[in-house]
């Protein structure tokens, strides 16, 4: 399969960061959300980030016009009647989710690649909400997507061999690795991460340390790039919460129970980065 135009469904920081590597991989990209004005937004957070890689001499002007080039902000799902693949990055919401599908799949041609880049929702749930069920598949990139080299395959039951064959050569070609999770909550990297980050909030609100100290005491003390708490605003945190959710309810263990204070902070709107303020506060 060829991939010459890639839908990309919701123009967030994981479906910019989608659209920016299928763009950077050659491909025409339809990007749609809610309505233009947000896809519009999308494509614009990805001239700025192609801005910087030319400040810093990482890329020539020319690059970054024929980079942006390739992306059409859409009104609608409906741009999508000529794409070879659609890949949905929208909230983390299964109802959300399969009323996206129905609509991806009524307006992607026969034969073409649904995927989704949920991090934690049962691909065989979605795929069962389609027409086309051998061709969905899980593809789910990590934030920040330009800069992370990894993404989880995921097969849904129904998904058969040249979907998921297809999909892992485009997710080269887009210059990422590839690691294949079975379909199981929260597949491989969110079921080791979540536990983590969601510890992370409980050291927090049972006094254990600051922000800082629980942040710098995993740094520096396990060399991880960032601290929990900071990879927690930097994903978002309702984006954590809801995924905390799924293993909670999918596996029924209660050592995934999330952390009340997570929950908190989600009531209060304090959703990390995206909203200017979460474990930290961001100008
Ligand atoms: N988009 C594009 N490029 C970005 C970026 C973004 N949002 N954020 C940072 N970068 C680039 C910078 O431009 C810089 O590029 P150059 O080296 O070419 O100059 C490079 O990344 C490093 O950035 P910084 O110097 O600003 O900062 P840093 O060295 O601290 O790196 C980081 C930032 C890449 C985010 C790093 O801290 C890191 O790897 N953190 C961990 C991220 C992580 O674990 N992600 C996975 C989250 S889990 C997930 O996504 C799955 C899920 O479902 C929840």
């Amino acid at each position: 399969m060829e991939f010459k135009t890639v839908g990309v469904l919701g123009t967030g920081q994981m479906g910019a960061g989608i659209a920016q590597v299928a763009a950077e991989a050659g491909c025409k990209v339809r990007m749609a959300d809610i309505n233009r004005e947000i896809a519009e937004k999308g494509k614009a957070s990805i001239a700025k980030i192609l801005g910087k890689a030319v400040e810093k001499g990482k890329i020539d002007g020319k690059r970054r016009d024929d980079v942006l080039a390739l992306l059409e902000p859409a009104d609608s799902v409906a741009a999508f009647r000529d794409c070879d693949i659609a890949i949905e990055a929208a909230t983390e919401n299964i109802e959300l989710k399969l009323k996206l599908f129905k609509g991806m799949d009524d307006a992607c041609p026969p034969g073409a690649i649904l995927a989704t880049n949920t991090s934690s929702i049962s691909i065989t749930l979605i795929a069962a909400a389609t027409k086309r069920p051998a061709n969905v598949i899980g593809m789910h990139f990590m934030n920040p997507v330009p800069v992370m080299k990894l993404v989880e395959l995921i097969r849904a039951m129904q998904t058969d061999d040249e979907t998921y064959a297809a999909t892992k050569g485009l997710a080269e070609r887009m210059g990422k690795t590839c690691v294949t999770s079975k379909d199981s909550p929260g597949f491989i990297v969110n079921r080791i991460l979540l536990p983590m980050l969601n510890e992370a909030c409980y050291t927090l609100m049972e006094g254990l340390g600051t922000p800082e100290d629980i942040d710098n005491g995993v740094k520096l003390g396990l060399n991880h790039p960032m601290g929990p708490l900071a990879l927690a605003d930097l994903i978002g945190l309702d984006t954590c919460l809801a995924i905390a959710e799924v293993l909670h309810k999918g596996l029924g263990d209660g050592k995934y129970r999330p952390c009340p204070l997570l929950r908190k902070y989600v009531e209060a709107g304090w959703l990390g980065r995206k909203t200017g303020r979460g474990f930290y506060k961001y100008s």
